[in-house]
């Protein structure tokens, strides 16, 4: 569909808050935040609303929506250069949602792979909110009319589906170019490094906040011990490393940490490997721990000096709320007039 949308361009993206944030979140995300930030109106927010889509406890998810508002602002997003607030405080998120579970069609919703995942086999059990789940996302982006989302892979399809909907409200409702249809930046500054990181257990599965081995992951908060002990202890396999990244075909696990390595170094896996081709994990994890030390314990350092002082953080999410609700309860009042409801 073509877009010709004439509004200015705004960077929208968000985090739910469902545990302790990873490097494949840093990577994927926040990193792609705080370059961005530079240059264009951002909107960064906190997804505790799709949180509950599976349970949480409700201590735990207070103490997470500050650790990852922390997160944030330790991996460089600025409070005076973004705005960032939880969703939950802008309640037009939810009113616009609705409107969009009546413009999604089933059909669409059937197709999200996300939720076969998150759902398991037995999906009769799953909450009814994880099914609608994308089309929140879909609000949270267009009640900004945002026109670019900073996401890692794992997102595209939630993205394709705010394109379908902002492009199938615009043709109903006859408002053509309304909405922008949001375009996903996946790739990160230093090309694909960075969109998809794996499991340090399993090079097949993406590293995800609810992997329940807590080896599998390089969380933003470990210490510098533990940062360089799971890069160790990583899966890894017996061949030494290739020259070239068409050697690193069907080794998921080697292709992972060259590309942590890559996307961390800002180089290219092909760069990595002329660095590191013919040597052995034995010679290239040391050098990647120290990386991953470099690079991430001073953000875990600065997370912990955050987080010790809730009444800032505080300040700075209803700060954000504010900004947020001034831009996003304009919007929802002219999506009810022109879907007709009266006032
Ligand atoms: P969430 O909380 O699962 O992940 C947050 C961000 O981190 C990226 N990411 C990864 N990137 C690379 N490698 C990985 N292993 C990895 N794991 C996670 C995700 O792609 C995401 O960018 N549905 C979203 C939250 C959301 C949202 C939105 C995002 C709600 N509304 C509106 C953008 C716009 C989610 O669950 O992200």
């Amino acid at each position: 569909m073509a877009d010709d949308y004439q509004g200015p361009e705004r960077v929208l993206s968000g985090v739910q808050t469902s545990g302790k944030l990873h490097i494949g979140n840093y990577l994927g995300a926040l990193r792609k935040f705080v370059d961005l930030q530079k240059e264009v109106d951002c909107f960064f927010f906190l997804a505790d609303m799709h949180s509950i889509t599976v349970w949480q406890d409700p201590d735990a998810l207070r103490a997470q929506s500050y650790n990852i508002a922390a997160s944030y602002l330790a991996a460089g997003v600025d409070p005076d250069k973004s705005t960032i607030f939880h969703q939950s405080a802008v309640p037009a998120h939810a009113e616009l949602a609705w409107i969009f579970n009546c413009v999604a069609r089933l059909g669409w919703l059937d197709r999200m792979t996300q939720f076969k995942d998150k759902a398991g086999k037995d999906k009769e059990r799953a909450s009814v909110g994880l099914y609608t789940y994308p089309v929140l996302q879909a609000a949270d982006i267009l009640v900004y009319k945002a026109t670019h989302v900073p996401v890692g892979e794992d997102q595209k399809q939630h993205l394709e589906l705010s394109r379908d909907i902002a492009g199938k409200f615009n043709y109903d409702y006859g408002v053509a170019n309304f909405f922008p249809l949001p375009e996903p930046l996946i790739k990160g500054q230093f090309g694909a490094a960075g969109a998809r990181i794996m499991s340090l257990r399993d090079g097949t599965a993406k590293m995800s906040k609810s992997d329940p081995s807590e080896n599998a992951c390089l969380f933003l908060a470990d210490d510098v011990d533990t940062l360089a002990r799971k890069v160790k202890k990583a899966k890894t396999d017996p061949e030494t490393l290739p020259s070239e990244p068409g050697g690193l075909e069907g080794r998921p696990e080697a292709a992972n940490l060259v590309g942590i390595y890559a996307a961390l170094s800002g180089k290219t896996d092909a760069e990595v490997l002329a660095d590191f081709g013919g040597q052995g994990f034995g010679a290239f994890k040391p050098a990647l721990a120290e990386l991953v030390v470099e690079k991430i314990a001073p953000i875990g350092d600065e997370l912990r000096r955050l987080e010790a002082d809730p009444d800032y953080l505080a300040g700075v999410l209803r700060a954000g709320a504010e900004k947020a609700s001034a831009i996003a309860d304009p919007l929802v009042a002219e999506v009810k007039s022109i879907v007709g409801f009266v006032r």
